[in-house]
């Protein structure tokens, strides 16, 4: 069976400035793929690519073995590519509940959005507490919490997950990746997932690849990775 996704020599950038300099990445149904590397290295450009906000220069994105680069933004939210982006972009003036309608912007099936949304609140129960609540004054875990669930409404095929740990305490985080990983396996939710947190995203991923200035420079199994004594030094101040 071929990939749902795949990067091959893709190459990509701003203006005069080229940053990706020929990725090749793919990503398995089913599986949870981290993408680790330096600040600038060039990782969320490569999820930006993916979603079409950036244009590929060179090199192919397909999905599902069809070419997908060159398409629009919501062309990929319709192949199910939903991107949580670094930041979080949230419509903060809406409150809680309207933006997790705003998930489900695409979908025609008001009783299945219903469920769906009491299946978020089931699993942050802080958003349900919180969800007359204005999204722009949640606290920043909250924030990360509503950006996860509202990019869940549109019932991901592929969840591009961008440093979903920034700024959040320790016990947030864990509870972050604890979901990622129970969405992963209960729901069989494809994830690919940037991280500064090397250790962690090492943890919960299945393979990884490092990016070092717009270069993939390792891949291979997270643990594997894990016990590089390259990566240690680099990435896990081991
Ligand atoms: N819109 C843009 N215009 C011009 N340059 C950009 C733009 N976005 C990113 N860059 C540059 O591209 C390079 C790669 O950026 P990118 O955001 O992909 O890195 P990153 O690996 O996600 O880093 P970080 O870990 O800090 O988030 C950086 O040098 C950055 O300054
Ligand atoms: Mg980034």
């Amino acid at each position: 069976m071929g990939a749902l996704l795949t990067l091959d020599g893709v190459e990509a950038g701003y203006g005069a400035m080229q940053v990706l300099k020929g990725v090749s990445i793919e990503v398995q149904e089913g599986e949870i793929v981290a993408l680790i590397g330096a600040n600038g290295a060039g990782k969320t450009t490569t999820l930006n690519v993916i979603s079409n906000v950036v244009p590929v220069r060179a090199g192919r994105v397909r999905w599902r073995e069809e070419l997908s680069s060159g398409g629009s933004i919501v062309d990929t939210v319709r192949r199910g590519i939903i991107h949580v982006p670094e930041g979080r972009r949230l419509f903060a003036d809406m409150t809680v509940l309207e933006n997790l309608e705003m998930g489900a912007f695409l979908r025609h099936d008001p009783p299945g959005v219903r469920s769906d949304i009491e299946r978020m609140f089931a699993l942050f129960p802080r958003l349900q507490e919180r969800q007359e609540q204005r999204a722009g004054s949640l606290s920043g875990g909250e924030q990360q919490m509503l950006a996860i669930a509202r990019g869940l409404m549109a019932h991901p095929r592929l969840l591009l997950l961008d440093e979903p740990s920034l700024g959040l305490a320790p016990i947030i985080s864990q509870q972050i990746f604890r979901t990622v990983r129970e969405l992963n396996q209960t729901q069989g939710v494809t994830v690919l997932i940037v991280e500064q947190n090397a250790h962690a995203a090492l943890g919960l991923a299945h393979r990884a690849y490092v990016m070092e200035t717009g270069c993939i420079t390792m891949s291979g199994p997270a643990a594997e990775l894990r016990d590089d004594p390259r990566v240690k030094a680099a990435y896990l101040g081991e």
